[in-house]
């Protein structure tokens, strides 16, 4: 026999949510014993269903009733004991040193915008999803050019509504179509045009000196009159600037890139310090930027007429340059995350580089 007094005892004191859920399958459910009473009514004779029905009901009734007030006193107590284990102590004392820091690719890329902001330049920014045509058709680069295969792209499944092919943008170069095309958020106008654009690049390759995500810089001058003369005293300008030495030799080797003719890769001296190479002097080389006089095609890409407009351009990896002014030497490190790896290569959040207080001091 169902006692109903006993059964919403239990209820009562049901200490958890799945203990409450037991209760309620072994009165309730399908093969419950209040359940079993409610079928008996089916087969008793009317007199007995006047006399037992609104009993085996009111069972019913009041063991719903206990089961959802429990059901409510148990989740409300849940939620007050979670309130109170995460609390927190406001009157706690500060840390002594704020402990956060500038991470060094922040720090770069803020001391070259510095730097190049002094010599007039202005910082563009464009997509990281790119579509093929800013990224490879617009600088020189068809759908059969074999350096295309050199980038290891990540390519999206679908393509845009123009029908193009969209990836994650391989280098900074889309950014200086975008500039002369007047579309960058910074630069309405075309030309004449002063500017760099560092960001987020992709590539699918990983190793101790590529990452699948790493940082380039892109500069762009286009005016009236411009050559490789103006190119080259501005890195040498830019790259004493952030070596912060004036002993920079630099060294232009006849190269090949599809955006620009001729093509000049540059290679600054190196000084050996304890089997370290430091930046400076020239007892050896090494490559540090691409760069070159932009193609015709690629100025006419950019809606300008190639008669009227030149202009050079170079390009760098930003994660590079921090390693060889800071002395790093994996990059992977960079992307790690590790805060000891941070205190000891970042930077204070208030060193902010100024070309008049030194470009980076190490925090
Ligand atoms: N986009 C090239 C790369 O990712 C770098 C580069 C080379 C950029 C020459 C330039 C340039 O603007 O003139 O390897």
């Amino acid at each position: 026999m169902v006692d109903i007094n006993q059964i919403i005892r239990a209820i009562d004191h049901a200490g958890t949510l799945d203990e409450l859920e037991s209760l309620r399958i072994r009165h309730l459910g399908k093969s419950g014993d209040i359940s079993a009473l409610m079928k008996q009514l089916g087969t008793m004779s009317p007199e007995d269903r006047k006399t037992f029905g609104p009993l085996f009901n009111g069972y019913q009734r009041q063991a719903n009733d206990a089961l959802a007030a429990r059901k409510a006193a148990l989740e409300s107590a849940a939620i007050e004991a979670r309130l109170a284990a995460e609390r927190i102590d406001l009157s706690l004392p500060a840390p002594e040193r704020p402990r956060g820091s500038v991470h060094p690719i922040s720090q770069v890329m803020d001391e070259l915008a510095e730097i190049f902001a002094d010599m007039g330049f202005a910082v563009a920014t464009g997509p990281e999803i790119e579509d093929d045509w800013h990224n490879f058709t617009a600088l020189n680069m068809p759908e059969s050019h074999p350096a295309r295969a050199m980038h290891d792209t990540f390519y999206f499944p679908d393509r845009n509504a123009q029908g193009r092919e969209m990836l994650l943008r391989t280098h900074t170069s889309p950014v200086q179509i975008r500039a002369m095309l007047g579309v960058t958020k910074e630069h309405p106008a075309g030309a004449p045009l002063r500017i760099i654009a560092p960001g987020r690049v992709y590539r699918s390759d990983s190793d101790a000196t590529h990452t699948p995500m790493f940082h380039q810089i892109e500069g762009l001058v286009i005016d009236r009159d411009i050559h490789l003369g103006h190119l080259k005293w501005t890195l040498e300008t830019f790259l004493k600037a952030f070596f912060e030495r004036e002993d920079i030799v630099l060294r232009l080797r006849p190269s090949y890139f599809p955006f620009t003719e001729p093509s000049v890769e540059v290679d600054v001296g190196y000084t050996l310090v304890n089997g370290k190479r430091v930046v400076g002097g020239a007892e050896g080389w090494m490559e540090v930027l691409g760069s070159g006089m932009v193609n015709r095609r690629v100025i006419a890409a950019g809606g300008l007429d190639p008669d009227e407009w030149q202009g050079f351009a170079f390009g760098t990896g930003v994660d590079r340059l921090a390693m060889l002014k800071y002395g790093m030497d994996d990059l992977r490190a960079f992307f790690d995350g590790d805060g000891r790896w941070l205190s000891h290569y970042g930077f204070a959040a208030l060193d902010m580089p100024t070309l008049s207080g030194g470009v980076g001091t190490a925090a």
